[in-house]
């Protein structure tokens, strides 16, 4: 089967030896994608942005098109934001509350204080990706997302009736439900892990921190809903890995990071997801056209092939600070992926 090269809307490319080491493997299946700003420093000027698009660049084949995202945070000038998407520095802002995942700490604290950014971006047409979880440590972590999205992004979209807005990486049935319920200007995308796993994964046979994501994985319900919506074909629902690179040594210890770097076995498993589902013929709308058409991008006009090939998945990948647990090493996949 030959599709449209695929559109990774929302990736952790990372900076340095990492960015060297990563970027190729988003580069090997997708054609572009949109690459998350939670560098230390953050994206927050045009001036950085711009030196890591070029380092991107340095890191990544030619042909493969890193569109940026702007970090906000409470203090950032609205003229700036708009300015660089304007110029095309970036495509969209991203918005961490402060401190609800990995470097998120010159986050937004108060998102009612952003709301002259916001709608300045409303105004130009500027997209907000949106990690949506409350950051209350009274609130369950597996409701951190349905309370997000209904104390804090209903209203919200209340107050800005024409803002654009992403629910990146959803996770539950409640976060499908909100975004078809705003279809006409909410998008969401999803993982490849959040429609493989289920919280299982995180206490298979022990703990496994290989699993651990934020936000996290949920129930098996929550999952069959992210299924049903990603083969649904619908215009607003993408693939985004959130691929996310951590050392092992950072992942197997106390305090493990959160993130699961899939870019090597996403495709695949997200094709395998669409076999199971019965749900092929959506599979192109996924992965590569609505995406691109969200974000006013033009789909790829090359192809991948994706072809019923038992391959083994390579367990890590080796950088130069330390490998990195790939998602489903090891395992056996049904789909090989090759790059015409
Ligand atoms: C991401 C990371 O490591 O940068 N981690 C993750 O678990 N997804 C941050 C994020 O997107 O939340
Ligand atoms: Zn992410």
């Amino acid at each position: 089967m030959q599709l449209r090269r695929p559109f990774d809307a929302h990736v952790h490319l990372r900076d340095g030896s990492m960015l060297t080491a990563v970027a190729p493997h988003t580069a090997e299946h997708c054609a572009a994608a949109l690459v998350m700003p939670n560098l230390v420093p953050p994206v927050t000027t045009r001036a950085i942005a711009q030196a890591y698009q070029a380092r991107i660049a340095d890191a990544a084949p030619d042909a493969f098109q890193a569109l940026l995202t702007v970090y906000l945070t409470d203090g950032i000038a609205a003229d700036e934001v708009v300015a660089g998407f304007v110029a095309g520095d970036w495509v969209a802002a991203k918005l961490y509350p402060a401190h609800a995942t990995t470097n998120s700490a010159h986050g937004v604290s108060d998102i009612q204080g952003l709301l002259p950014v916001l709608e300045a971006m409303a105004e130009v047409g500027m997209p907000l990706c949106v990690h949506g979880e409350v950051t209350d440590p009274s609130v369950d972590i597996f409701d951190r997302e349905a309370v997000f999205l209904k104390t804090i992004l209903g209203p919200l979209l209340q107050q800005l009736p024409t803002l654009r807005v992403i629910v990146e990486h959803a996770t539950t049935a409640a976060a499908v439900d909100f975004v078809q319920h705003h279809a006409d200007r909410v998008a969401m995308s999803i993982t490849a892990h959040h429609l493989w796993w289920n919280r299982n994964a995180l206490f298979d046979g022990g703990l496994r921190p290989h699993a651990y994501c934020l936000p996290v994985l949920k129930r098996e319900t929550d999952r069959e809903a992210l299924v049903r919506a990603a083969t649904s074909g619908a215009a607003n629902v993408f693939f985004g890995t959130d691929s996310a690179p951590h050392l092992i040594g950072r992942k197997e210890t106390d305090c493990g990071c959160a993130g699961v770097f899939s870019s090597p076995t996403a495709v695949a498993t997200v094709a395998e997801v669409f076999d199971n589902a019965n749900a092929l013929a959506h599979l192109e709308a996924f992965l590569s056209l609505n995406g691109p058409a969200w974000y006013g991008q033009k789909p790829s006009e090359d192809r991948i092939t994706l072809r019923k090939q038992p391959t083994t998945a390579a367990a890590e990948l080796a950088t130069p600070e330390g490998p990195v647990r790939i998602f489903r090493g090891g395992e056996t996949l049904r789909y090989a992926v090759s790059a015409e």
